[in-house]
């Protein structure tokens, strides 16, 4: 059955505009847990912009569902990984000047390495996804890398304008599903899924689970803003 994994970065951006404590990913991690979550992700980046070392250790621990660690490929996360040992591993693309991740990773311009790290990570028992464009290249390049899964970057599609561009790249996507799961690659697909663009990717042919974020938690602050003013009118006027 398709699982949800939530990317629980967003929440960890507003504590660190501040650098307080405040929202602790660990906490919404337990409430999307207990909302029906099937996985949350996180992405720890090499510049710590939003979740730190602290709350995958922490996660780690109180995640009851899956952990799903996203991260580049490089020395330093490595280490990590096998030090606390996520439930899986998706490797991402990851440039310092980018707001998001911007485009899949690219597996055959760097096979060897690719290979190395999956091994390494497999070889401990961490199943390892690649974080890919729907292109036949890479898809063949993740067989050859002996991932178990790949994540299809749903970007291109969610940022398509019109219906016969998103038909087009909704098109490209489920030749991705379809040449992914010949390779006996299992596949997963996320990044700029909304309340309204989900449901195509959702019925993709053998996907197995959906990575979403960011609509889900701007949702969250939306539907939650009402109860959150009347709380702190309880606190001012000493009813709570
Ligand atoms: N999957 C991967 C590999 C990502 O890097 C991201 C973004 O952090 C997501 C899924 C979730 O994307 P969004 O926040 O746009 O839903």
């Amino acid at each position: 059955m398709l699982t949800l994994g939530v990317n629980i970065d967003h929440v960890a951006t507003i504590r660190q505009a501040r650098r307080t404590v405040e929202p602790d990913p660990v906490a919404a991690a337990a409430l999307v847990e207990l909302a029906g979550a099937d996985g949350i992700t996180v992405h720890l980046r090499e510049d710590r912009r939003h979740i730190q070392d602290r709350d995958v250790r922490i996660l780690r621990e109180t995640v009851r569902t899956h952990l799903n660690l996203e991260m580049g490929a490089t020395g330093e996360m490595l280490d990590i990984a096998l030090a606390i040992k996520p439930d899986y591993v998706t490797l991402v693309p990851e440039r310092r000047e980018e707001v998001t991740t911007e485009g899949g990773l690219n597996v055959a311009s760097q096979q060897e390495r690719i290979n190395g790290v999956v091994d390494r990570l497999q070889s401990a028992g961490i199943p390892v996804s690649l974080f890919i464009d729907p292109d036949s290249v890479q898809i063949q390049a993740s067989s050859q890398a002996q991932a178990q899964f790949i994540e299809l970057h749903t970007g291109r599609y969610a940022e398509a304008r019109g219906n016969l561009a998103a038909h087009k790249e909704l098109a490209q996507l489920k030749r991705g599903c379809e040449e992914a799961i010949a390779l006996n690659l299992r596949v997963n697909a996320g990044h700029g899924l909304t309340y309204w663009n989900t449901r195509s990717v959702a019925q993709l042919p053998g996907m197995e689970e959906l990575n979403i974020g960011h609509s889900i938690i701007s949702r969250a602050v939306l539907v939650g803003l009402e109860r959150a003013v009347r709380e702190m009118k309880d606190v001012m006027h000493g009813r709570a």
